[in-house]
């Protein structure tokens, strides 16, 4: 790839950077060779414990013996450092600008002010018997009470479990009594692109099948009227007006847990991804400051959901344990218009934005008049993350959004990583279109075979693991350590295996190629193949099911969907549109199949397991690299399955 265009940094950007080229390669070396000196002062220098840990880093990845700890013996609180610790120096600068669905409406919070807010929704969950390591689910929209809940939860040591609204009622309840929540904390509605959902409506769904939910919060935001259960129900507003706005932050240990974030995987159930205190938080302060080279006093703006991993780190507590002011937004990229996010930046001054390529591809497609109306001249750093960023849609957000000027960070990470793990550093990496470029500290890739050898020298190919544990590495799936080995540990022993495929070239820089494993990633939202696959055998008409992704110009990845119908079933639009539905209501709007074909038989092998390899070639209409078949029960079921795929 050596006509790869190559961008070099900037030479005002590296003058100015938090880190240049020499200080990203000596911190680096430091990193993997001296890992808990290296530790040991970053968490000093980011955080703000109660107690100092004795020992940096413990753990093992092997089958008996899998643990990961960071900071042992240490103590601290997570809303404690995001908030607290600012206030005698930075007490009335905004922490949070709030920018409603609705362009007339937004709100600036101050750290001063969140944290009496905080505090008071801390004192209204122990009010209600919410004690330390007690699970609360967040079921919110993107209004600022969202990051109360989250702080509230960490300054009693609570462990929330935010669940995304666009997940329907059944995914919220499975997800409730996975960790058997005693609170759930939800909105009456929530508005997005001038629509409203009916969240309470949703909870109560839900509820009514989680007998462990004692209390439900509910913040208003719609207005609508909603359905009331005095025994259980307690409006939002009217329990802070009641609180005391004095409760102590409670001192927890490095690892005790902080959150669960549920997440899909390739099999089976969606996994509860348990993320600890003390290595999560600095990881996230850390490369909030590195990576987006914040700079205090400016308006950094990401634009995820808190629903998703991307909104805790990178929303919430990154930015606002380094005292930034984080932007947070409700609304959608075309609402009202597709110069939304540009009309934005401008609006709030805003000098990081970090959004995800679907979106850039969406705005690039609605033509660059949106962008050049904005003047933009507040942004010096541009980010990505979610998926590969294909190098037209970069060239496109460096050119027409960053005129020229900009670094573009393409971030790669996982709900599981907790924080970034491969990424420039804009001061100090030469950017290429499309890589995620070098790993961050203490972080060491690997490329392994399918026998699990690691791949030596460059360029190679292979499967991408890391070696050793970061600080803001998952620690468990909450109450399934078995499992935790299993999807992660097992098919490479001795690594961490993320799922991913990359690429390495010449100079060493990483290409995520995508996901290896039965996980696809649609518009930068993780799903599982199982999980559709699961929702479309429930309806009575469906014998089989196998669901594959395939590339999809807007949303990255699209849902193709082969179904077996019951003997003497007939395929028909309206029981395509009956299957939408089914997988609608058991995962949620966000799963929506974009091709089903209607498959009298499935390829499998003679031991009857499905040979996706070969239903992904057909969904991507490459037909002619199905490669071998011949080890098919039936060889002409493939046969069968192209016809069908030509003939529709
Ligand atoms: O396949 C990779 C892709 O998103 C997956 C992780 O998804 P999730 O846990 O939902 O977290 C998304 C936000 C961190 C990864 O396994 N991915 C994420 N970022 C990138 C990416 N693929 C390529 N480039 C990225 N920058």
């Amino acid at each position: 790839m050596s006509d790869v265009k190559t961008y070099p940094v900037p030479a005002e950007f590296a003058a100015q950077a938090n880190i240049n080229a020499e200080q990203y390669a000596s911190m680096y070396a430091q990193s993997i060779n001296d890992p808990d000196t290296f530790w040991g002062e970053q968490a000093e220098q980011y955080l703000t414990w109660f107690q100092k840990w004795d020992k940096v880093q413990d753990w093992s990845f092997d089958q008996d013996d899998l643990h990961i700890n960071w900071f042992t013996g240490g103590t601290l609180n997570v809303s404690y450092n995001c908030l607290d610790r600012h206030l005698d120096t930075r007490g009335d600068q905004v922490a949070i600008i709030w920018e409603g669905d609705n362009p007339n409406e937004d709100r600036k919070i101050t750290y001063r002010e969140l944290h009496a807010e905080v505090s008071k929704l801390a004192n209204v969950l122990k009010a209600r018997g919410v004690k330390r390591g007690d699970r609360v689910s967040l079921y919110l929209p993107m209004i600022p009470e969202a990051a109360v809940a989250m702080l509230a939860c960490t300054r009693i040591g609570a462990i929330h479990s935010i669940v995304f609204g666009g997940f329907s009622p059944d995914a919220l309840r499975d997800r409730i009594q996975d960790s058997e929540c005693g609170v759930v904390i939800t909105s009456d509605q929530s508005m997005r692109g001038g629509k409203k959902v009916p969240l309470k409506g949703n909870a109560d769904k839900a509820m009514d099948q989680c007998p462990s939910v004692h209390t439900c919060i509910v913040v208003q935001r719609g207005g609508d009227p909603v359905k009331w259960n005095d025994s259980r129900d307690i409006w939002y507003h009217d329990a802070i007006a009641a609180a005391d706005a004095e409760c102590p932050a409670e001192p927890m240990e490095a690892d005790d847990p902080l959150f669960i974030l549920y997440t899909s995987g390739s099999t089976g159930k969606p996994k509860g991804v348990l993320h600890t205190t003390g290595g999560y938080l600095l990881q996230a302060a850390m490369t909030h400051k590195t990576v987006f080279d914040y700079k205090d006093g400016e308006v950094y703006w990401c634009t995820a959901d808190v629903g998703w991993v991307t909104g805790h780190s990178y929303i919430v507590y990154g930015p606002l344990a380094n005292g930034a002011t984080s932007l947070m937004f409700e609304g959608i990229p075309t609402y009202p218009d597709a110069g939304r996010f540009w009309d934005v930046c401008d609006k709030h001054n805003v000098a990081t934005f970090y959004t995800a390529p679907t979106a850039i591809r969406m705005l690039m497609g609605a033509g660059d008049q949106f962008v050049e109306r904005a003047k933009l001249s507040s942004l010096r750093l541009l980010g990505s993350v979610g998926e590969p960023i294909n190098p037209e849609a970069w060239e496109w957000y460096h050119r027409v959004v960053g005129k020229n000027r900009c670094p573009i960070v393409d971030t790669w990470w996982q709900t599981e990583t907790g924080a970034h793990m491969l990424t420039p550093l804009p001061g100090a990496t030469p950017l290429k279109p499309g890589s995620a470029t070098n790993p961050f500290f203490g972080v060491e890739p690997c490329l392994l075979d399918d026998q699990g050898n690691e791949i030596e020298g460059n360029p190679a190919v292979g499967n991408l693991a890391i070696k050793r544990p970061w600080p803001s590495m998952m620690r468990s799936l909450y109450g399934d350590h078995k499992r935790f080995y299993e999807a992660y540990f097992a098919m490479f022993k001795g690594y961490y295996f993320t799922g991913d495929g990359a690429r390495r070239d010449e100079d060493g820089y990483y290409w995520i190629t995508g996901r290896v494993d039965d996980v696809l990633n649609i518009s930068g939202h993780r799903l599982g193949t199982a999980e559709i696959e699961s929702a479309l055998v429930l309806h009575p008409k469906v014998a089989e099911a196998a669901v594959v992704g395939y590339p999809h110009e807007l949303t990255g990845q699209g849902i193709y969907a082969y179904v077996t119908l019951m003997a003497g079933e007939e395929g028909t639009d309206d029981l395509k549109n009956e299957l939408n539905t089914l997988v609608r209501k058991e995962i949620g709007p966000i799963a929506k199949i974009n091709i089903i074909q209607w498959s009298p038989g499935l390829p499998k092998t003679r031991s009857g397991k499905i040979m996706r390899r070969i239903l992904r070639k057909i969904a991507a209409n490459e037909i002619d690299g199905l490669g071998d078949t011949s080890t098919l029960a039936d060889p002409s079921v493939v046969d069968n399955l192209i016809d069908f795929r030509e003939n529709k």
